[in-house]
């Protein structure tokens, strides 16, 4: 070891993500349906065979062992479990057991992600989360889910993201449904933290050690020009509608700012989590303008200037701007929900892995930041294990820690993931790493 080291908690909790559709392979559900039609994915991709989970998660299972996992991030999918309403699959929940029970045997403690994007048809159909049904539908499939795993599993998340899943099917219109409305935004948005409610009793209720949380993105908003009024206004509404509403009801049992929507059971939301899932990527520098709402739209998003940014989506901009102080920032903001907080993602789309290495250095530095100055920030899972499906992006983002080709099938270790690896092995960031990885940081890395 070097002499200067960054030295995480013993107990710390290490691993990757990933999420049922994105790594699995031959699902029907709704976003199967969204990728046949032409033009809603890039390059007209496919989640197809995806990672090939299904039939051989075993594969990447020994890839974790091999990189150090004591823990790893998945998710269920709903419509293999209820492929038909009221339907349940019992060969699908014992492969679901099986995948558990295999990440147990070999230290790796599951966390398991309840609801990540995807629907069953039979579900879309009926209008998704759009329909308040839909809370009564998901708690009789968490119900069937918890009596199934719920000796296996300690830690739960119920909905991945609510406010990502509102945001893109309802007013980016790259998911399903794709139908843009800022009303149905703030509906769809309340009916998931509503199902988060209904999935924390169901799980509490057969479990009470079982740790039940909510995951929420936080995207930070900071105005492009730090002297304009109508910037910071800007930053500021769009961290109430994308930020506060997810994390205000558990902390205040109340909106801060005007939304007429179900105040009893908003009310009831209050501490209703465990843990709090922090999704951490970026940061937009955002910029008001006058005109058309597309003109708006379009100027509204913005990089620091100078700064360095990850790989292209498909609409021709980058991913995000490289902000690593918003990893802190965001464990900041969090914790006034006063529980223990997971970085449940986090991660850059970066195909060569020109960036990685140096991500996981500077970002897992800020986290180490906020360990010494006492949050509690219990674990990381890094977005992802191996490339993989990335929603609208199809295959071009390239998340992996491993290099995945989804024709061949095959699997290559980036050099970040050597990185991962020996930080996970050490439970410390040595100098030795940091002059290996990033040469150009040692001077100033440890100050
Ligand atoms: C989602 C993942 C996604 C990742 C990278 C997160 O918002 O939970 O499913 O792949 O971002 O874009």
């Amino acid at each position: 070891m070097g002499e200067h080291v960054l030295e995480f908690p013993k107990d710390f909790f290490w691993g990757t993500a990933t999420s049922s559709h994105q790594v699995e392979g031959g699902n029907t559900n709704n976003w199967s349906q969204w990728e046949n039609i032409p033009g809603k994915i890039r390059n007209n991709d496919k989640s197809g065979n995806a990672c090939g989970w299904w039939e051989s998660m075993e594969v990447d299972l020994s890839l974790m062992k091999q990189m150090n996992h004591n823990t790893h991030r998945m998710s269920i999918e709903w419509s293999r479990i209820e492929p038909e309403e009221g339907k349940f699959n019992e060969a699908a929940i014992q492969r679901y057991k099986e995948m558990i029970r295999s990440l147990k045997d070999v230290g790796i403690e599951p966390m398991v992600t309840l609801h990540h994007f995807t629907n069953p048809i039979w579900l879309e159909n009926k209008g998704a989360w759009t329909n308040e049904a839909s809370i009564q539908y998901f708690k009789r499939y968490v119900t069937y889910v918890v009596e199934h795993l719920g000796d296996d599993v300690r830690l739960w998340c119920t909905i991945n993201e609510p406010e990502v899943y509102a945001v893109e099917g309802h007013m980016l219109c790259y998911y399903p449904p794709g139908k843009f409305s800022l009303a149905l935004y703030f509906s769809t948005t309340i009916n998931l933290l509503s199902a988060h409610l209904a999935a924390y009793e169901v799980i509490k209720a057969k479990n009470y050690a079982a740790q039940v949380g909510i995951v929420k993105n936080y995207q930070l908003f900071d105005p492009l020009d730090e002297n304009s009024f109508f910037d910071k206004l800007l930053a500021k509404f769009l961290d109430r509608y994308f930020n506060r509403i997810v994390i205000d009801p558990f902390v205040f049992g109340k909106f801060t700012f005007p939304l007429p929507y179900r105040k009893e059971e908003i009310a009831r939301l209050k501490g209703k989590t465990d843990f709090f899932g922090l999704n951490y990527y970026t940061r937009w520098r955002v910029k008001a303008t006058l005109g058309s709402p597309a003109t708006m739209l379009a100027n509204i998003f913005n990089i620091t200037p100078g700064a360095q940014v990850s790989d292209i989506t498909k609409d021709g901009n980058p991913y995000g701007e490289i902000y690593p102080e918003g990893i802190y920032r965001a464990i900041k903001i969090v914790s006034a929900i006063n529980k223990p907080i997971y970085i449940t993602e986090t991660g850059l789309p970066d195909a060569d892995d020109s960036r990685r290495p140096r991500f996981l250095l500077t970002h897992l530095r800020q986290v180490h930041k906020a360990i010494k100055e006492g949050f509690d920030v219990r674990g990381i899972y890094h977005w992802s294990l191996t490339d993989n499906f990335e929603w609208a992006d199809g295959w071009a983002l390239r998340f992996g820690l491993v290099a995945f080709d989804q024709n061949t099938g095959e699997r290559k270790m980036r050099a970040s993931g050597k990185l991962f690896c020996e930080i996970v092995k050490a439970g410390a960031i040595t100098q030795d790493m940091v002059k290996q990885y990033a040469p150009d940081m040692l001077s100033s890395y440890f100050e």
